[in-house]
């Protein structure tokens, strides 16, 4: 199949739009259920090192269990402030959407008994496999018009007790998902001047 310029525009334009969400942004309109299998199916077609397909998905509805994942959020927030005394905009900004996103869904790792092709040199490839299924999911998301917010002020440890998940589980990215008030064009940390999008020819090298 080739895909016309118009619809490569289109991709580009989902990831140019594409925007972190957090709670100061959700709205509490509820998710179809076609709609979010269509998000989690973007993730199972993400790429794998050796095809491992090294993902499993959690989606949390249930408002106990996430009142008991914000406590978490709440006490590694406390902690991680001693980092940023010096910024006090730190402590104004909404790092989360635990409550205000009508679903949650953890994103776990889990590791084969099998030794996996491309996995012998660089044992991270299985988790960076896991964040490929989040980024499809991130997109499919913003092209159905939904938000999703990445939460990583959390513990994992306890995260998994929470779930009653067992340690061959790794968490690698707890997301927040529901329709959001506006996508905004900018970056929120940009907005807020806590720091600057990189020009292209600061990252950009060719030898
Ligand atoms: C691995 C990862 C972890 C993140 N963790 C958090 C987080 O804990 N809290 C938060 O507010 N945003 C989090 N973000 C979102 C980033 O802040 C956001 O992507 C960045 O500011 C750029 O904004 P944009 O996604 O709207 O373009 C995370 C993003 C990634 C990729």
């Amino acid at each position: 199949m080739k895909f016309s310029k118009k619809q490569s525009d289109i991709l580009n334009e989902i990831i140019i739009s594409r925007r972190d969400i957090r709670g100061n942004n959700f709205t509490n309109k509820k998710i179809k259920r076609k709609k979010l299998n269509q998000i989690l199916q973007a993730g199972l077609n993400a790429p794998s090192v050796g095809f491992s397909q090294p993902w499993k998905f959690i989606v949390i509805e249930d408002e106990a269990i996430k009142n008991r994942v914000y406590d978490n959020f709440k006490e590694e927030y406390k902690s991680s402030k001693k980092h940023f005394k010096n910024i006090p905009i730190y402590e104004t900004l909404k790092l989360e959407g635990i409550k205000e996103a009508p679903v949650n869904i953890a994103v776990y790792y889990k590791k084969s008994k099998k030794k996996i092709l491309g996995q012998t040199s660089q044992k991270l490839m299985g988790r960076y496999s896991v964040v490929c299924a989040i980024q499809n999911m991130w997109l499919m998301a913003r092209s159905l018009n939904i938000g999703i917010g990445w939460v990583s002020i959390l513990k994992p440890k306890k995260i998994n007790k929470i779930l009653a998940i067992s340690k061959e589980y790794e968490l690698v990215g707890y997301l927040c998902v529901g329709y959001p008030k506006e996508f905004f064009d900018t970056p929120e940390l940009e907005t807020l001047q806590w720091d600057k999008k990189q020009k292209f020819d600061s990252v950009v090298f060719w030898v």
